[in-house]
């Protein structure tokens, strides 16, 4: 038996109990006549003593051998500690320890294995199972398995059938590029791994599930930030016989019972918002209702006088930033250089000053008079105290760069509170979206998504117009899942693979399985996908999803632990009928 309890069980109620524990050593002090060590699980931290007066000399010679992270198995009495420690749960008492085995030594760790370390990330990530030692990752894993937890209990509880589809498949269009397989089997032809199970859900449907999940791993090979990992997990999910508002109702249940039964919090109805509008109160598909600073577009009211850049502009917009105007002139002009930076991409900002004594000062008081500033100050709804900053431009750029500020200052004004959740549906997702690069449409969510059906008509000639039936559930300003109803019928689908400029050839290449199964009664359906990462970081009032994944790659797609990816052998390379290719 290597152990009668867990390092975090014992308390004062064990006093005078003899218990086996095993662990790690954290720490170990040594003042001579005693020594104390703490031992370490998964569970907590039991402190252990060696004492000259009770313990025997070879027990205090082996206790002396000890290091830090050694692996040891210990038999002791429970005493009560002389100077106890009430911020440790297992802080009134201590084992007296009679005997030991060290069932491992241990190399000195790279980096301290506590809650502050000082580690680097790189460091951390090649000792990554050093690093889930340690409390906030390893209880970030936990809590990540518990809302895993959760929502399988509640989709099974609602008839929802678990089902794996396979991850050796052919592309599916989420429009990232494919991380692809050589098939040895079949000489110069590949797999892709899903960029989600997207069609095989569908032929699910087709199937005549009804209700589908599954928790599963997607891959999209595209530029890695902290909220996107090459390969991450989606809660992924599609229903039969449903509109958008059976969808939208049953994942707000969802969410609304992961919100309570993880954070312990209530929220109401989420609000709904269009995506035209989300765009132009925030300049973002999705924003962060936590907090205010609404755009308010000022071009009716601020291209009268002689500034031409406002002029100029296809949009003039600004926001008021509350209780700001206590910056001074050198924060105002630090903030003005964060705008201009290449990220961000402005030209220049324009601020004004909201008095106490309600008059302005703005950085145009040359064009603009009190009158007009007030005007400002009232569409922005800025009050005495706050900073209206105002940028300009064309649309898409200014909304972009102004919703980009707006986080910003949020989040150094401190108004992004993690522990604050402000769930939001943003419906009516354009259908297209325009590219620059290739001069074409692409769906915006993917090409198995329905028009409106009442605007399919417009498709002929304003095809930019067409809205969806796709939605995105935002949680505290992220995307935390997306999806939408389907085309279930072979003549809109085939229509739109012509609108996205496939071929019906490429089309029947591509998707005629599909399209096949269209023709034996599909039923009508849609679904929803979270990304669970993204899901469980902000349920756990963070952003950065690495942290909720044991074995996450860095920006660059490396695990820098295993130091994948790498090159393969020369004849792996000829077997799959690779070398040739790479010598053409
Ligand atoms: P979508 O592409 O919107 O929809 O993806 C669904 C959700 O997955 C998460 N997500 C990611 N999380 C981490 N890293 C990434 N690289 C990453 N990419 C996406 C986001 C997103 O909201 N098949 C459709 C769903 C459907 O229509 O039912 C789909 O995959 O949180």
């Amino acid at each position: 038996m290597y152990r009668s309890h867990r390092c975090g069980d014992l308390r004062a109620q064990h006093i005078g109990e003899e218990v086996v524990l095993s662990g790690w050593i954290q720490k170990i002090r040594d003042k001579g006549f005693m020594v104390w060590a703490d031992l370490r699980d998964r569970y907590g931290i039991t402190q252990l003593i060696f004492d000259q007066e009770r313990s025997t000399g070879e027990l205090m010679e082996l206790s002396r051998t000890l290091g830090r992270e050694f692996v040891v198995q210990i038999k002791g009495t429970v005493i009560e500690r002389e100077s106890k420690n009430p911020d440790m749960p297992t802080g009134d008492i201590e084992i007296l320890v009679a005997e030991m085995t060290v069932l491992n030594d241990a190399q000195t760790p790279p980096f301290t294995i506590e809650d502050e370390t000082d580690g680097g990330e790189d460091l951390r990530m090649k000792y990554r199972y050093l690093d889930i030692r340690r409390n906030p990752v390893k209880n970030n894993l936990i809590f990540r398995h518990q809302v895993t937890n959760a929502v399988r209990n509640y989709l099974s509880a609602q008839d929802f059938v678990e089902v794996e589809t396979p991850y050796l498949i052919k592309s599916t269009p989420e429009g990232a590029r494919d991380f692809v397989v050589p098939s040895r089997m079949n000489e110069g032809q590949f797999y892709a791994l899903p960029q989600s199970p997207q069609t095989f859900k569908q032929l699910l449907m087709v199937g005549g599930l009804d209700k589908y999940f599954q928790i599963v791993k997607c891959f999209r090979d595209e530029d890695l930030r902290a909220d996107r990992q090459p390969e991450f997990t989606q809660i992924d999910c599609e229903m039969s016989f449903v509109t958008q508002e059976d969808i939208l109702n049953t994942f707000e249940g969802l969410t609304r019972h992961l919100l309570k039964e993880i954070n312990g919090v209530e929220v109401g109805a989420f609000p709904r918002m269009t995506f035209d509008d989300a765009m132009k109160r925030y300049g973002n598909d999705k924003p962060d209702i936590r907090f205010g600073m609404e755009f308010g577009e000022l071009n009716d009211i601020a291209q009268h006088k002689e500034f031409n850049v406002f002029n100029a502009a296809e949009l003039v917009v600004g926001i008021a930033v509350p209780g700001a105007n206590t910056f001074t002139r050198k924060e105002i002009d630090k903030l003005i250089d964060w705008v201009k930076r290449p990220q961000i991409g402005a030209k220049g900002m324009v601020y004004v000053r909201c008095n106490e004594d309600g008059s302005f000062k703005s950085s145009v008081d040359k064009f603009y008079d009190q009158a007009d500033l007030a005007a400002w100050a009232e569409r922005t709804g800025a009050k005495a105290g706050d900073l209206i900053c105002v940028l300009s431009g064309d649309l898409n750029a200014t909304r972009a760069q102004m919703s980009a500020l707006r986080m910003e200052l949020a989040e150094r004004l401190g108004l992004r509170k993690a522990d604050e959740f402000a769930p939001l549906w943003v419906v009516d997702f354009p259908l297209l979206e325009w590219d620059e690069d290739t001069e074409r449409y692409h769906a915006m969510h993917h090409p198995f998504t329905s028009p409106k059906p009442e605007q399919i008509e417009l498709l002929k000639t304003d095809p930019g117009a067409v809205k969806a039936n796709a939605y995105d559930l935002v949680l505290n300003g992220n995307e935390i899942g997306g999806g939408s109803i389907r085309i279930h019928d072979k003549a809109t689908q085939a229509m739109m693979f012509d609108y996205l400029g496939f071929t019906p050839e490429e089309a029947k290449a591509q998707f005629g399985f599909l399209m096949n199964a269209f023709e034996y009664g599909a039923p009508p359906h849609g679904g929803i996908a979270f990304g669970l990462d993204r899901l469980v970081s902000i349920l756990g009032g963070q952003e950065t999803i690495r942290d909720f994944i044991a074995f996450p790659k860095n920006n660059s797609g490396r695990d820098v632990m295993i130091d994948a990816p790498a090159p393969i052998d020369p004849e792996q390379l000829e077997e799959l009928s690779l070398a040739l290719n790479l010598k053409e």
